[in-house]
């Protein structure tokens, strides 16, 4: 798995369309049906891409987790701000997290899963944090192990902003260089330009 942290709209597809693959394989010789349940916000563009790879029959759900209080900084108290909306009683669940970081919010969504007894939870992250872990947290698949910086793009913001691009990179370089520029395809006024400082 790639260390890169940047990661271009191909990237991002061919990742995951082999671990949609593998998640295929791994639901092959079941008849139930699978809910996916997505972490809002970031994971909005993943599960969107996901599931057209998926087979099967799938409910699609998605739950809310407060988590980055402010910038960049990570929230070790998350509070689920929307809970699952569909039954998941004896249910095959296959939760989708953009990123996981301390893993705090997906000990969180799993906490909060579990205590609705489905039949069994499995985890799909597409970026993950290892380094930066403070909880152990169950995860089965990853999409790329990256190292500890900041990133945006593909659902995943700063502040807000930069959910809209289709490709990863980091938010900033860190450590006293100049920020990085938002490089995009689109001239779009509101997010062309600088990354903020
Ligand atoms: P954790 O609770 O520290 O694992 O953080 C997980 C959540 O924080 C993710 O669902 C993201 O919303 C957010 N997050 C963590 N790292 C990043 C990042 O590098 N860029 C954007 N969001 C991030």
């Amino acid at each position: 798995m790639s260390k890169a942290l940047y990661f271009s709209e191909k990237d991002i597809q061919k990742r995951v369309t082999e671990v949609a693959h593998s998640i295929n394989r791994y639901y092959a010789d079941t008849c139930q049906e699978v809910v996916v349940i997505g972490v809002l916000n970031g994971s909005f563009m993943l599960v969107a891409d996901l599931v057209r790879n998926l087979y099967g029959t799938l409910i699609i759900d998605f739950v809310k987790v407060s988590s980055y209080k402010k910038g960049i900084v990570s929230n070790k108290n998350p509070r689920m701000q929307v809970g699952v909306s569909v039954p998941i009683k004896d249910k095959l669940v296959l939760i989708v997290e953009d990123i996981v970081d301390t893993g705090h919010t997906l000990q969180k969504v799993i906490k909060h899963i579990k205590r609705k007894h489905p039949a069994r939870i499995n985890v799909f992250t597409l970026l993950n944090k290892t380094s930066r872990r403070e909880v152990e947290v169950l995860i089965n698949w990853v999409g790329f192990d990256i190292p500890n910086d900041f990133v945006v793009g593909y659902g995943m913001d700063y502040a807000g902003k930069f959910r809209n691009l289709g490709h990863i990179r980091p938010l900033l370089k860190f450590r006293g260089e100049a920020p990085m520029k938002v490089e995009q395809k689109s001239s779009h006024p509101f997010v062309a330009g600088r990354a903020p400082d």
